[in-house]
């Protein structure tokens, strides 16, 4: 008698084998009990007959509520009808531990503020779990990508005292006596880390105070920077789109089957290979006042409404260039032909899942940067160290920041990023 996972069965055929796990659904009919076991790496439905077992064991299956721990021992076949997928007949069964409440996810609909409040549990369902498996395969991938092409891993801080992305949204802190923020992006240690190793990215945890609830916002989501030195906007603009294409390969490979179980249109999926349409700015104003936007004009900055016309103009995702400079961040190196214009880049994802990737080149410039300091009024102290990065052998370099929240909702096609992070943290939601 071996322990083995369900995902396993397949290796084990007419062996006598014991899986433990929790019990999804029960079925009777008289001398026949259909139990559903989940073990978290699939679901297995035993078959339990009052001619096989103990009458206490049979009993205790005729009793199990769900979500009991149970450990079911039997021989592994293969389902009559459905091939690929197997059974055990059960000549044994125990509930380890009965549920002490009724357990409050049932079949019926819930409200989503009542799923959320019992997150905890509803990560048991086969939709949060098929959604946090892709989560899982799009992170591996994402290593792989970076970690394949000699990109060398630097962990970036999680208290820092710099505003990276504008101070609207900052979460502040007490650091022992000293003001500090939770980080908004780890990408000015990765400006700092790429002098020292060429190609860099991090991974981890980002915040942002957003005092807006949309479908698209977390107060805490999960970033991955990379940052390579003596890479141009163009070369940024290739590397993201290479990185885009592999991700969505690989879930396409690794992921089919979750992807069934939230009826994704993987067609949608299939057409994402590279090259991917590439727009200035200023193309985009005109795309919109083309398509129901009229009053568009350049120096408008896009919501989501506008990343939806622009996005669903194209079937793959389309990379916009060129923001104003007004609109941007005080790190991005200005367009040399004309300066009013910000050498950076957000790719927008299709069927108006909008920006996922935000990134371009950074001011290599001391004097200028020192000036897009002071004009954001950023206190020059702390951004001290970040400066002496072009003091010491200043080089043109570039980066981006993906967004793993929204890339999952895009790859599930999930309405909203609250199902897209195992515990979410929005506006009004810290707990569970
Ligand atoms: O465009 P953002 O703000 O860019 C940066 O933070 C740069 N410093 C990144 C870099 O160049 N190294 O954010 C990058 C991406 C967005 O495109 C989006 O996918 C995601 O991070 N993002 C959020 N995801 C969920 N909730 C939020 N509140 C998010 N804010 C940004
Ligand atoms: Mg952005």
């Amino acid at each position: 008698m071996t322990d083995v996972r369900v995902d396993e069965l397949a290796k084990h055929v007419g062996e006598t084998v014991t899986v433990r796990g929790w019990l999804y659904h029960r079925r009777s009919s008289g001398k026949l009990h259909f139990l559903e076991v989940r073990d978290g790496s699939g679901i297995v439905q035993c078959v339990v007959a009052k001619q096989n077992v103990t009458p206490d064991a049979f009993a205790q299956a005729d009793r199990v509520a769900q979500e009991s721990s149970i450990e079911v021992t039997g021989v592994v076949k293969e389902h009559g009808r459905i091939k690929g997928t197997f059974e055990i007949d059960a000549a044994d069964v125990r509930v380890l531990a009965a549920v002490t409440r009724e357990y409050p996810i049932g079949p019926k609909e819930h409200g989503t503020d009542f799923l959320m409040d019992h997150r905890h549990l509803w990560l048991r369902s086969k939709r949060q779990h098929a959604i946090l498996r892709i989560r899982h395969t799009i992170i591996k991938a994402v290593r792989d990508f970076f970690d394949g092409r000699g990109f060398t891993l630097v962990d970036a801080p999680i208290f820092t005292p710099n505003a990276c992305e504008g101070t609207s949204t900052l979460f502040e802190t007490d650091y022992h006596g000293d003001k500090a923020y939770l980080t908004q992006s780890g990408q000015l240690y990765m400006e700092a880390a790429a002098a020292a190793f060429g190609r860099v990215y991090c991974f981890g945890p980002t915040f942002r105070a957003e005092k807006s609830k949309t479908r698209r916002h977390l107060a805490e989501f999960w970033m991955v920077e990379p940052e390579v030195a003596f890479m141009d906007l163009a070369g940024d603009m290739q590397l993201a789109e290479e990185f885009i294409a592999f991700v969505v390969a690989r879930v396409l490979e690794a992921r089919r089957e979750e992807l069934k179980v939230l009826e994704r249109d993987v067609t949608k999926l299939e057409r994402v290979v590279a090259p991917f349409p590439r727009i200035t700015y200023a193309e985009a104003i005109a795309l919109l006042q083309k398509n129901g936007h009229a009053e568009a004009k350049a120096g408008d900055d896009f919501g989501a409404d506008e990343e939806t016309v622009i996005s669903s103009q194209f079937d793959r995702p389309v990379i916009v260039h060129r923001y104003p400079m007004d609109l941007k961040a005080f790190y991005f190196k200005t367009d040399p032909t004309d300066p009013s214009l910000a050498l950076n880049m957000d790719m927008l994802a299709p069927e108006g899942y909008g920006e996922i990737v935000g990134g371009g080149q950074r001011e290599d410039d001391l004097g200028k940067l020192e000036a897009a300091i002071a004009a954001h009024e950023l206190p020059p102290e702390a951004f001290e160290w970040f400066v002496d990065v072009r003091r010491y052998g200043t080089f043109p370099h570039a980066g981006f920041g993906l967004g793993i929240e929204r890339t999952v909702a895009w790859l599930c096609g999930l309405p909203h990023v609250r199902e897209t992070i195992p515990f979410p943290r929005m506006l009004n939601r810290l707990a569970p």
